[in-house]
């Protein structure tokens, strides 16, 4: 090997080299001193060296036997299976590293390009490929590089966040000898199952990968018998067809290095991709949908709506079953127009009072669902996704419309275009209900097609009503990823509200994801699933960790209730910047006796205390400070809320 290349961030160090195939990874450290791994000995022919070359963009025809980052297929004249990559430059400028490559059939150049942040410890990476031969290519794999992390005794550990609807992001951990190791999504959605992020410990450093991954997508780890190095790959799992000239972009992998917990890291850096912490876009927010489902009537609505401007809620925000047709689940998705017989004289009067209460309005939407009875499925069958031949599978009565298709976008943007501008509309819940499952013809890049519409209308909204919040959702946390945070403002994180599930849903979470984004009601008891009773300051409190806001029937709550829900909302708006952008630790875990959460910045530190009341739990906090803080549990037995002033 060659020349040597280091690419820094705040304090990691990637240690690069150049082969003739690419270039190789060295040594990826949080701080710059030498990972300590023992090489195994020089390989034979049976056991090709180029297999354990740590090639960031390992292709099909220069790897023989592991997995690989890129595959191309040509279609026409002599079809050729594989791209026997050849480096022809690398240039570093600063931040940034860009190894460039042609294949050895002089069909395709494939740039690979990383960057450091100045101010994090993650390292990005993308791939462009470009076609230069006559006739079209088909890039099988197309993922954005790989990673490369240490492996202790031939055992690896893997920790990721799985779960399942209203039961999103549990921490999860494999361990593994020589093997592969893999999550994924094949829904066209980020989904419920898994986050496109997994971290691998070794000793005090932790490493860990967060794909851009809005759509379906693959990530997983793969190590060799006698491997020191276990090899980390992911990207989206489209086939991707280049016409002659044409290119393309990989969404990002990020990588982190650091030493012990990497939450606080990614913490950092999600949060730069947001529009910053206004309170403007981090609302408290009163939303309907627990409170009234598809029974929506403007008196109703207005009775809430007075009820939540008393206790301090900066928006009010109607749920689904405010447009057209829309009485259940059945119908109306598709129609966005106010329902006339719910508001006869339009969303107006509902606005209006609203308004005059101090609040902005808001509505939840849905634009790529449609149900099949509704006015737009009966003029646009041919606008869902749909296989030849088959009838589309029916989930929660919808279909979904192919956002992959530039009439289907066209009409979305006009819609909201026209919505946005009849009434003063400044907060859209954006929801998507259902995984992909009917699709079109090969090669099949109809989940990045749709990704692609979907995010162009997100960044329609973002350019031309920017004092618009947008509250991203997918029947809860199923569509969360960084291409999803760096278009909205906050995340709906599931749909379990219930408060003690809650919790353990926030502290997975929160093991990737900032609580800056992670929008939180308080709402009624009994939950459906999580039946274990909690204070109403409890739930409260589970609320008050991310971005607050409240689902509760304010109509059927005592005075007693209003003034409990209306002194923490108080409380909530004083301390939100901390909460919002304070360092964040966990002490304990939601499933112990007791275990508290803290927020803390240069200001203050709060903390947050929750235990099981029938356990009388004692619990004492050392906090990111160093003070020890004997939770006294004074705001209910089961919770308490503590504040120090300085940091
Ligand atoms: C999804 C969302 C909920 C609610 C309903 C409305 O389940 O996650 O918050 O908006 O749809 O139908």
């Amino acid at each position: 090997m060659s020349r040597r290349w280091e690419l820094r961030g705040r304090s990691c160090v990637l240690t690069l080299a150049e082969d003739p195939a690419g270039l190789v990874l060295l040594d990826w450290s949080p701080d710059g001193s030498a990972t300590p791994v023992t090489e195994p000995s020089r390989p034979t022919p049976f056991l090709p060296e180029v297999d354990r070359t740590r090639h960031l963009l390992p292709a099909a025809g220069v790897r023989q036997l592991r997995g690989v980052d890129l595959q191309v297929s040509t279609t026409t004249g002599t079809p050729v299976r594989g791209t026997g990559l050849r480096l022809r430059s690398v240039e570093q400028d600063g931040r940034r590293i860009r190894a460039y490559h042609v294949d050895d059939t002089d069909t395709v150049g494939v740039t690979l390009e990383v960057t450091a942040s100045a101010d994090h410890d993650v390292l990005t990476s993308r791939v462009t490929v470009v076609n230069h031969g006559p006739a079209a290519v088909v890039l099988d794999r197309v993922h954005p590089g790989s990673w490369y992390v240490p492996v202790a005794d031939g055992v690896t550990t893997v920790d990721y966040l799985s779960g399942a609807w209203s039961h999103e992001f549990t921490p999860t951990s494999a361990t593994f000898g020589p093997g592969c190791f893999g999550i994924g999504s094949a829904s066209g959605l980020t989904s419920h199952e898994f986050a496109p992020w997994l971290a691998v410990r070794s000793g005090e450093v932790t490493r860990s990968v967060l794909l851009q991954a809005c759509s379906s997508w693959r990530l997983g780890v793969e190590v060799g018998h006698g491997d020191p190095w276990a090899r980390v790959h992911g990207g989206l799992t489209d086939q991707i067809r280049l016409g002659p000239g044409e290119r393309h972009t990989t969404p990002a992998s990020h990588g982190l290095a650091c030493h012990g917990d990497p939450a606080p890291h990614w913490h950092d850096f999600l949060r730069g991709l947001g529009r910053g912490l206004t309170a403007h876009h981090h609302p408290v927010v009163h939303n309907s949908w627990y409170a009234t489902e598809f029974d929506v009537s403007v008196d109703q609505q207005v009775a809430l709506a007075r009820r939540a401007a008393d206790l301090g809620a900066e928006v009010f925000v109607v749920d689904d079953g405010w447009f057209r047709g829309r009485t259940s689940d059945r119908s109306g998705l598709g129609d966005w127009q106010s329902d006339p017989v719910k508001f006869p004289d339009g969303l107006g009067p509902l606005v209006q009072a609203v308004t005059g209460l101090g609040m902005r309005f808001g509505l939840w939407v849905e634009p790529e669902a449609v149900n099949p009875d509704s006015d737009l499925y009966r003029a646009h069958p041919d606008w869902v996704h749909r296989g030849p031949h088959r009838e589309p599978l029916l989930a929660r009565h919808q279909l979904v419309l192919d956002f992959g298709r530039a009439e289907v976008v066209a009409w979305a943007k006009d819609w909201l275009r026209e919505l946005l501008s009849s009434q003063p509309i400044s907060y859209l819940k954006w929801d998507m209900n259902r995984a992909i499952t009917d699709t079109t013809a090969a090669p099949a890049s109809w989940a990045l097609d749709h990704a692609r519409g979907y995010l162009s209308v997100m960044a329609m909204l973002r350019e031309e009503f920017p004092d618009v919040t947008v509250e991203a959702c997918s029947g809860g946390g199923g569509r969360i990823d960084p291409t999803v945070l760096g278009l909205s403002d906050v995340v709906w994180t599931s749909d379990e509200t219930g408060p003690r599930d809650r919790l353990a849903i926030q502290h997975g979470f929160t093991r990737v994801f900032p609580a800056s984004v992670m929008s939180s009601w308080v709402t009624d008891m009994p939950d459906l699933v999580d039946t274990e009773p909690a204070s109403l300051q409890f739930r409260c409190l589970v609320a008050m960790c991310g971005v607050m806001g409240i689902g509760t029937d304010l109509s059927a709550a005592s005075p007693e209730e209003l003034a409990t829900i209306g002194s923490l909302v108080r409380r909530y708006r004083e301390l939100r910047p901390t909460i919002l952008g304070g360092r964040l630790r966990w002490h304990g875990r939601p499933a112990d006796p007791a275990c508290a959460v803290e927020y803390a910045d240069a200001t203050r530190t709060v903390l947050f205390a929750f235990r099981r009341a029938a356990t009388g739990a004692d619990l004492t906090v050392t906090t990111e400070s160093g003070r020890e803080v004997a939770v006294r549990w004074e705001l209910a037995d089961d919770c308490d809320l503590v504040v120090l002033d300085g940091s």
